[in-house]
């Protein structure tokens, strides 16, 4: 894995939306195929949509080659509800860049039947050719999209039960009403995060440290599902110095002496 650390989340925000334009405008000669994109929501990948929005507007970054799969969706929030993932990236992202609404991918929290729709979710991700480059955040726990400590490190798409922390954390979009929160989410799993050609996972904040440390200095362990990143070969941990507060000087030095600044994988 690579570990990228830069000043502040502005900083990281910025680096994140010039690494994923980068590799939509360099997809390949065309008439390439479709960018496959995996997506997060949260408050972490907030300043790179928002960069990504700019992007469009201000430097002609185009996302209609663009095909996205979001990761999780909170059991029984269909998408007109306000606090659903499908409603938050209409609002924060979709609304505003040229993506193809049939382009976009999401599970749906008011499915009838969780097995099939999670089946048909791996399907639709292995026809459109599988992910190119996911994006995710990760928890205070380490946790990667829905999938919380202990999920098994080769999970796929599937209806996950949600801890008590990440219902605490996670009131804050529900009006900080617990009650509120869903119980169990659909998720794709660790597996299917690890499928993906490249893997980016953003941290930022000094609640997110120990997450870090576990996830790159701790073993690879389904303790912290953001350790399984130790085992793809083109995955990189987007930190800012808050997030990184707790890693060993020499785990610094080291992934500094690696990761030429814009190029994680150049080497
Ligand atoms: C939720 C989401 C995750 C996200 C995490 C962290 O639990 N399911 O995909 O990474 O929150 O969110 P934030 O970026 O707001 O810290």
């Amino acid at each position: 894995m690579r570990l990228i650390v830069r000043r502040d989340y502005e900083d990281l925000s910025l680096w994140a939306a010039r690494y994923v334009a980068g590799r939509i405008r360099n997809r390949g000669p065309a008439p390439a195929g479709p960018f496959v994109l995996g997506l997060p929501t949260g408050s972490t990948p907030l300043g790179l949509y928002q960069e990504l929005i700019r992007l469009h507007r201000e430097e002609g970054l185009s996302f209609a080659p663009v095909v996205t799969f979001n990761m999780d969706e909170y059991r029984g929030l269909g998408p007109d509800h306000p606090r659903s993932f499908r409603y938050f990236m209409q609002k924060h992202f979709f609304d505003h860049i040229d993506l193809r609404p049939e382009n976009i991918h999401f599970l749906s929290g008011l499915c009838p039947d969780e097995e099939a729709e999670c089946a048909a979710y791996e399907e639709q991700i292995r026809l459109a050719g599988g992910i190119e480059l996911f994006l995710g955040g990760a928890g205070e726990d380490g946790h990667l999209a829905f999938n919380e400590p202990y999920s098994s490190l080769s999970s796929r798409t599937r209806l996950k039960t949600l801890t008590q922390g990440t219902r605490q954390a996670n009131a804050r979009f529900f009006e900080g009403d617990l009650s509120q929160v869903p119980r169990t989410a659909l998720t794709v799993g660790i597996g299917t995060i690890l499928d993906a050609r490249e893997v980016l996972i953003a941290a930022s904040g000094q609640a997110k440290a120990e997450a870090v440390r576990q996830g790159v200095e701790g073993p690879v362990s389904h303790r912290c599902p953001l350790s399984a990143l130790q085992l793809h070969p083109r995955a990189a941990l987007l930190c800012d110095r808050d997030a990184a507060a707790r890693l060993a000087p020499e785990t610094l030095d080291y992934f500094s002496q690696i990761s030429a600044p814009c190029q994680p994988f150049s080497i």
